[in-house]
């Protein structure tokens, strides 16, 4: 055994038999039981303040969704006609004797906005931008082994503010954070990967440990690498670090991250003081590497793919801001089954569990920072603190995020104002020196609505993503523009539909808004043909046409996903909220989905539409979206109404027929042979209420969520595509009704209303579990049609 060998095995096993200091660090959950008020409290900070009739509340807490729709708030319908105002939060809590000569922080991953936190009476601090996580130092001022009384005010009450709906309140979760005064710093590690292959990768870490005042005696840290089962595949043991260190660590053979395979390690390290483990902290790790070419687009892990991606804000429809884990993975659950690879965070940081999920789940995400710079594009946005707060907002973005696989752009801002002048390429080159300075693995974008060459901030140089926003016609000019240069569209489309309604002629395309709203529809409808778009967007099919013809066109990402609460487009009251998603704001597709689960995924598809209930003798187009066939042929009532293939760039086929009652069938084949058969029938008088929950079993944590979707159908089970019958929930069993939704944008009913009217025959009632295990039953009704149930199982 050579000497070298020697000391590594003594070092290891000295190391595995060190003491672990008892709670060398916690990080506890510290929703639960908090007092709320609405409405500014003078001295609410107060300890002595009586707050035994402010109501409890559990965070994530978002006090907008809760109001009532009126065109009169502040928040415009532009910010989703909700109301903002100034709510004031208090939790009290004790702390044990035992973490005297500990740390104590409380960590807010997010509270909307212009927070101040006080502890027993002591400002802590204040944070004007709603989106970027922060924490205090608790210590000085704690009661050890007593009470203590924390208090946060936030405050949404000059508005307009946001161009969207922003939610307002403590909205994400909030965390004690307990640590040993030698510790790791907030975010203080950094993981990243070079010389990857199939065959090996390089993991390279580094740590800043956080010392007490003065000390300047030296440490060891012992770090290691664990695959996804928990085993240690590398570590790496350092001695005598003061405040930073690096470490390198080879992996034989890894799994690679991909999108299809979102495999995850972790880096687990220590810090060991005389013998005594006195922090443990884990850093996600996705081994990956990954490129955008000028000419060929986007690689990951060495393969071409074009980033499928969708824009998203963060609201979650009918639950508002509040964070939900599990409205978040369904969210994504439901991009993934349409094969949307790509989230971009627009326009502002994320909640972390979104980052976390898109690890696990394998999205590409481009992590925005900014909406605007020092201009503004409303009255009371975040250009009234970007001087102050830029620099530190964006650097606590990047610390947080930066060791997320997932995380592939960073995006400096959307549409910024400041494009046209030179303003912009001083701000541009100082924020990319920002984000520069914490992370150089990863490029960034901004996200230009003027994409020619005079572009500031373009032409600054201080990007690395040429970032377009719409303008598709221009994307075959790219290069002429900016020869060697790299693509990405950050935002395209923009196409607008109203679920279940649809507007002939299908095959013409209608710009909308038009001038003084001549044209459009006087009940806020728009047509879900993909047949309307702004002036500034495209339809569905025409932008996906020419993302797929060119390679150098790395990526897109759709405005959006999902509708959201405000910017109703291209309507305003009494509408407040978007048409802009591929699914509507409760979660249910709108017929465009199926055109990209065809192209964008292997699973066959055949999707045809619209309903079969019009006025006898009515010229209806039929539209169908397939895929792995040849041809698809319409029959209705039996009679064949002819052989359809896509040709060219085709993604769809379009029958025009006169309408009569019966039944609409397609099929598709392929060389002859069937591939998939869809009817569509003539629906009767609703009948009946159909129930069904996206899960039957959920966590008794007090925090899963079922989606449980009502159906309103005809007696033989057709859904009946015009009804709007009132659905009355009730639930019984340890769950409550967390909220209900139908997706319609022009509904004012509020979201807590457990008495929901169907929208183009569908509704939805988001039901939460308690804390305790059990059964949940949900009782739906409506005048006239028989009750009915589905129960749920909430399991511990
Ligand atoms: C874009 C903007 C988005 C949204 C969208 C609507 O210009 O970046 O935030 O407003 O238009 O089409």
């Amino acid at each position: 055994m050579n000497r070298f060998y020697l000391l590594l095995c003594l070092t290891s096993l000295a190391l595995s038999s060190f003491a672990q200091s008892p709670g060398a660090r916690s990080t506890l959950n510290f929703n639960q039981n908090w007092t709320f008020n609405l409405g500014d409290v003078n001295d609410g900070q107060n300890t002595s303040l009586d707050d035994s009739k402010w109501r409890k509340v559990n965070l994530p807490h978002d006090w907008s969704i809760e109001g009532e729709f009126s065109k009169d708030n502040p928040a415009t319908p532009e910010g989703g006609a909700l109301p903002g105002g100034i709510g004031w939060y208090r939790k009290t809590f004790t702390v044990p004797a035992s973490s005297k000569g500990k740390l104590v922080y409380i960590a807010f991953d997010g509270v909307y906005q212009k927070s101040t936190v006080w502890v027993n009476g002591h400002e802590l601090g204040f944070r004007p931008n709603g989106y970027t996580s922060f924490r205090y130092d608790m210590t000085p001022y704690l009661n050890f082994g007593g009470k203590n009384t924390i208090a946060v005010k936030a405050d949404n009450s000059v508005q307009p503010n946001s161009r969207w709906y922003s939610g307002s309140g403590i909205y994400r979760n909030v965390w004690l954070v307990t640590t040993n005064k030698t510790a790791i710093d907030q975010w203080g590690t950094y993981v990243t990967t070079t010389d990857v292959s199939s065959k090996s990768a390089t993991v390279n870490l580094t740590v800043d440990v956080k010392r007490p005042e003065g000390d300047h005696s030296s440490v060891t840290l012992v770090s290691s690498v664990l695959d996804a089962n928990g085993k240690t595949i590398a570590s790496q043991t350092t001695q005598s670090v003061v405040s930073a260190s690096a470490q390198k660590f080879t992996v034989a053979n890894p799994s690679l991250w991909s999108v299809e395979k979102p495999y995850l390690y972790k880096v687990v390290t220590k810090i060991v003081n005389h013998n005594v483990v006195v922090d443990e902290y884990t850093t996600p790790l996705g081994i990956r590497y990954f490129d955008f070419d000028p000419d060929k687009g986007f690689s990951l892990n060495g393969k071409f793919m074009k980033i499928l991606g969708v824009c998203d804000h963060h609201d979650l429809g009918a639950l508002g801001a509040a964070v939900n884990y599990r409205a978040l993975q369904r969210q994504l659950e439901i991009l993934k089954s349409m094969g949307c690879n790509g989230i971009r965070t627009s326009h502002n940081p994320p909640t972390p569990e979104l980052l976390d999920l898109c690890d696990k789940m394998g999205f590409i995400v481009m992590d925005e920072a900014f909406d605007c710079w020092e201009r503004g594009k409303v009255k009371y946005d975040y250009h009234l603190y970007f001087k102050e707060w830029a620099k530190r907002d964006l650097e606590d973005q990047i610390l947080r995020d930066r060791n997320h696989p997932s995380v592939m752009i960073w995006s400096i801002g959307n549409e910024i104002p400041q494009q046209s002048d030179t303003s912009g390429a001083r701000v541009a080159k100082y924020l990319s020196a920002i984000v520069h300075s914490l992370d150089v693995t990863r490029p960034i974008t901004s996200a230009n609505d003027h994409p020619d060459t005079r572009n500031q901030i373009v032409k600054s140089g201080a990007i690395d993503l040429i970032g377009y926003n719409y303008h598709e016609f221009d994307y075959a000019k790219f290069h002429e523009r900016y020869p060697g240069k790299k693509f990405i569209a950050t935002e395209t489309t923009s196409g607008l539909e109203t679920r279940g309604f649809y507007q002939m002629p299908s095959d013409s395309v209608m710009r909308w808004p038009t001038k003084d709203k001549k044209g459009m529809n006087e009940d806020h409808t728009v047509s879900a043909y993909d047949n309307v778009a702004p002036p500034w967007g495209s339809t569905h099919e025409q932008t996906w046409k020419i993302m797929k013809k060119y390679d150098f066109l790395s990526g897109m990402f759709i405005w959006t996903g999902f509708d959201y609460l405000g910017e109703p487009t291209p309507y305003s009251w009494p509408s407040r909220s978007s048409y802009f998603g591929i699914l509507d704001l409760a979660g249910f597709p709108k017929d465009i989905f199926y055109m990209y689960q065809a192209e964008w995924t292997n699973k066959t598809v055949l999707h045809i539409f619209p309903h079969w209930n019009w006025e006898p003798g009515k010229t209806v187009d039929v539209w169908a979206y397939y895929n792995n066939a040849d041809e698809v042929e319409l029959y209705l009532n039996g009679k064949s109404v002819g052989v359809k293939k896509k040709t060219g760039d085709d993604l769809h086929v379009m029958w025009r027929l006169k309408y009569e009652p019966g039944t609409l069938k397609a099929v598709s084949r392929k060389n002859g042979k069937e591939v998939l058969t869809r009817e569509i029938k003539t629906a009767g008088a609703a009948a009946k209420i159909e129930l069904s929950a996206d899960r039957k079993t959920i966590k008794a944590d007090g925090s899963d969520l079922s989606f449980i979707t009502a159906r309103i159908l005809d007696k033989d089970g057709n859904v009946v595509p015009d009804a709007d019958n009132t659905i009355k929930f009730s639930i019984n069993g340890v769950a409550v009704i967390k909220a209900t939704d139908n997706g319609d944008p022009v509904s004012h009913e509020s979201f807590q209303t457990h008495d929901r009217k169907a929208f183009h025959g569908l509704a939805l009632a988001i039901i939460q579990s308690k804390l305790q295990a059990g059964n949940a039953v949900l009782t739906a009704t409506s005048a006239g049609l028989p009750s009915v149930t589905l129960q749920v199982i909430i399991a511990k």
